[in-house]
């Protein structure tokens, strides 16, 4: 009997194993099928949330940061945006992933007086729905967008993808604006090896070091390279349309687009021997839902609750937890 029950019991286990196994197979397999690497027309929005021109030179660098709302969100662009006002003649486009423009980017834009293109450009919900967090193209979308607004509003200068989280030297903007096709460089702390790089041989950019090649021509990251943008509309008038929405693949399909030998790259930072930018991350945690309690009325942390939910560090919830506090200097029992 017991044999018999153990025996129904590890058929029933392998039916549902294998329902289970039909079920994601057939899911993943439907995925490849509709999730087009280039989105079909129309499929792409993007609005102008504002926008401030300074005086533009040939050289002007356009800083293309794709941005989406999170917990760490202000501190990273107050960072980056503080690096950006050291470099001269620059132009930051700054693209929210978002379907409406944000009072946070906004209002920080506004406050730093940089010359600025302020984007809400949606990653559409085809790509953001159908792949795991893992497998979201990020920031494609928005860089996309960048570039669009860049091409149809200016002929000279130099483009640049720059991730909201990285750490920019400001050795790295006044050599990337002499790029006069596709300027390369080293990014640290990336991948297993921690650096990613072209290498270079004679002054000539002869192949690149990477912790993962995947049959790319060009294993660099989306930090590692500049484009002249006279150049860059000469080789691909649709450069705009060319990043692909496929994760780890989204620099080298764009630069292959441009019919870019490796003779024609341009090496920086001392012929690729320095790092003069990193891909830096943020720890991610939880955002708090916070409430203020009635010891704490009246006080100070009443208006920083709002002023940090505003800017995304946490939540003001009344369903959430009371901000602990502490009223005694010497001996503060917050638990
Ligand atoms: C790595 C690469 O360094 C990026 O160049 C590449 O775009 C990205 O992977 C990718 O997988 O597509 P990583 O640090 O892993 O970067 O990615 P994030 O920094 O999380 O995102 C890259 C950019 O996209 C950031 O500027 C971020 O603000 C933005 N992003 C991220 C969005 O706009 N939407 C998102 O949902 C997530
Ligand atoms: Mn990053």
């Amino acid at each position: 009997m017991a044999v018999i029950q153990r025996f129904v019991l590890a058929l029933s286990c392998l039916a549902f194993v294998s329902i289970f196994y039909v079920m994601l197979s057939s899911d993943s397999a439907a995925r490849a099928e509709i999730v087009p690497v280039f989105p079909p027309k129309g499929l792409e929005n993007s609005t102008e949330c504002g926008s401030s021109r300074g005086i533009h030179t040939a050289k002007t660098i356009f800083v293309i940061t794709p941005t989406y709302p999170r917990r760490e969100q202000a501190a990273e662009l107050t960072r980056l945006g503080q690096t950006l006002l050291l470099a001269e003649d620059l132009h930051w486009v700054l693209a929210e992933d978002s379907e409406r423009c944000s009072p946070l980017v906004g209002s920080l834009l506004a406050r730093l007086n940089l010359p600025y293109t302020h984007l809400a450009s949606p990653q559409s919900k085809m790509y953001k729905q159908s792949s795991n967090l893992k497998k979201n193209p990020r920031g494609v979308s928005s860089r996309r967008a960048g570039l669009h607004w860049v091409m149809e509003n200016f002929g000279e200068g130099v483009v640049y993808f720059a991730d909201d989280d990285n750490t920019y030297d400001l050795r790295l903007f006044s050599q990337m604006r002499e790029t006069r096709r596709v300027s390369m460089f080293p990014v640290g702390l990336i991948g297993q090896q921690g650096v990613s790089s072209p290498i270079v041989k004679d002054g000539q950019v002869v192949g690149f070091s990477d912790s993962w090649f995947g049959r790319r021509k060009f294993p660099v990251d989306m930090a590692g390279f500049a484009i002249n943008l006279a150049f860059l509309r000469e080789r691909n008038p649709e450069a705009d349309k060319s990043m692909p929405y496929q994760v780890g693949f989204e620099e080298d399909t764009f630069l292959r687009s441009l019919k870019l030998n490796l003779t024609e790259i341009e090496p920086l930072a001392n012929n690729c021997t320095e790092v003069l930018v990193w891909h830096t991350q943020s720890l991610k945690e939880n955002k708090a839902n916070l409430y203020v309690d009635h010891t704490a009325k009246n006080s100070s942390l009443e208006k920083l609750l709002k002023n940090i939910h505003f800017s995304g560090i946490a939540s003001s919830s009344a369903m959430g937890k009371p901000m602990k506090s502490c009223y005694n200097g010497k001996k503060c029992r917050t638990s």
